[in-house]
């Protein structure tokens, strides 16, 4: 399906880049009463009456900003029905509560403790598999896989549950497309999940559903239901975008060589390259909100009860911010990006993704040496960015050498 004025036109499978789209409805229209999200496969209850799109950074960040306004309560008919009442879906001092009490295992001082003793050996290992190969999917190899044995060990599961949970994750994620396997993967990692809870009131442990399980607030403790809907968060929120995002900067730095050899000799530039990935290539390019009153925005009136999708991708290419917004440049001086999204909501394991992405970026570059794009394999089918909402590369076909 094809959505928008010609001579730009949206192609809502994915298959070719939505940038063009967001380019010319930023310049046209960025506050667009309409949407381009297939709302077909929806039941007629979860139809909104009335859609909009911010497309510009200022609107997107005046959005996220006044969370009373644009709530994200609707997420309870959503993927609260797999997950159950989520921080996402909370508001108010209730959001505030619950995310104080979680915070904590997610701040970044908290997780330097994590860095040499799980994510650096998880890296490591897993380049080493495929060191001496020559050649490497590096999205099979490492970027689908660092993410979830980095959690699962955070988490505090045993090893021999790895299989298992990456299978549910995966059955959870894939809820839009196959109900009935992401409704059993939920009630599965309920019962596993509350399994684990009920080990941890038992017996004290130092993981991140240990901290969950010791956590207060005024005396008060988590509920195990509150809890579980928590974890089961986590993995769309964690997985699915460190994979994707981790994805996206190593194609970007692979398709400009000259960025990854700087990268390579500098390793001080990781950041400010992780940065710009997130940017030009925004894992997440859309949330949605759902207005409470009637509101002014980029000059247009949007009314109360609408459904706002809050475009995230288009916002980070916003050229009155970034100059020349399309061009991946790690050099470009650093300006706030919007992937985390903003306000309340804000990103709670953005540290964690940041570090991982560092943590597997400086071992890959230690562990192989000339590192090159082989975007056609032969298959062909080329190795390049996809998809609408969740964008990521298809695959990462590369050579190298292994680093003396
Ligand atoms: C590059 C990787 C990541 C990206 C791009 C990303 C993006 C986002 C975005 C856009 C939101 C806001 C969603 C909304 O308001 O509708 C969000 C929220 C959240 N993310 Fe991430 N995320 C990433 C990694 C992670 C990781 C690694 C974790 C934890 C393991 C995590 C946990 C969460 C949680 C718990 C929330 C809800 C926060 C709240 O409602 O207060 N995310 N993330």
């Amino acid at each position: 399906m094809t959505l928008g004025t010609d001579p730009v036109v949206l192609d809502t499978t994915g298959e070719s880049s939505p940038y063009p789209y967001f380019e010319y409805m930023r310049r046209t229209d960025p506050v667009w009463h309409g949407t381009y999200m297939d709302q077909s496969q929806l039941p007629e209850e979860l139809r909104p009456n009335d859609e909009w799109v911010l497309f510009g950074y200022d609107g997107v960040f005046q959005g996220f900003r006044d969370d009373k306004t644009f709530t994200s309560a609707a997420y309870d008919k959503t993927i609260g029905l797999v997950m159950g009442h989520t921080i996402l879906a909370m508001g108010g001092k209730e959001h505030h509560d619950h995310r104080s009490l979680v915070a904590k295992a997610f701040r970044a001082t908290a997780l330097e403790r994590w860095e040499p003793s799980v994510i650096a050996p998880v890296c490591n290992e897993l380049i080493d598999e495929i060191k001496y190969q020559g050649h490497a999917d590096l999205v099979k190899a490492l970027t689908f896989e660092f993410p979830t044995r980095i959690i699962s060990v955070l988490l505090g599961l045993p090893p021999e549950d790895l299989d298992m949970f990456r299978r549910l994750s995966l059955d959870l994620i894939s809820i839009p497309t196959d109900i009935v396997a992401g409704l059993n993967a939920a009630n599965e990692l309920h019962g596993y999940f509350l399994n684990q809870v009920e080990q941890r009131r038992r017996k004290a442990t130092d993981d991140i559903i240990g901290d969950l399980v010791a956590a207060e607030i005024d005396g008060e403790k988590l509920t195990d239901e509150a809890i579980i809907a928590f974890l089961r968060l986590l993995l769309p929120a964690g997985l699915e975008t460190t994979y994707r995002s981790s994805g996206n900067l190593l194609y970007l730095l692979l398709t400009h060589p000259d960025q990854l050899a700087m990268v390579d000799q500098d390793r001080s530039l990781i950041p400010s390259a992780i940065e710009e990935g997130l940017r030009v290539e925004t894992p997440l390019t859309m949330v949605m909100r759902t207005t409470t009153k009637e509101v002014e925005i980029g000059g247009k009136t949007i009314p109360a009860e609408a459904q706002v999708d809050m475009c995230m991708g288009s916002a980070n290419r916003d050229e009155s911010r970034w100059p020349d917004s399309n061009k991946f440049d790690i050099r470009r001086p650093r300006q706030a990006h919007i992937a985390f999204a903003g306000g309340i909501h804000m990103c709670l394991g953005m540290h964690l993704a940041r570090l991982e992405t560092q943590v597997m970026l400086n071992s890959l570059l230690d562990r192989v040496t000339d590192l090159a794009f082989v975007p056609d394999d032969g298959s062909g089918d080329d190795a390049r960015i996809v998809g609408l909402t969740f964008r990521s590369p298809n695959k990462l076909p590369v050579t190298f050498t292994p680093a003396a």
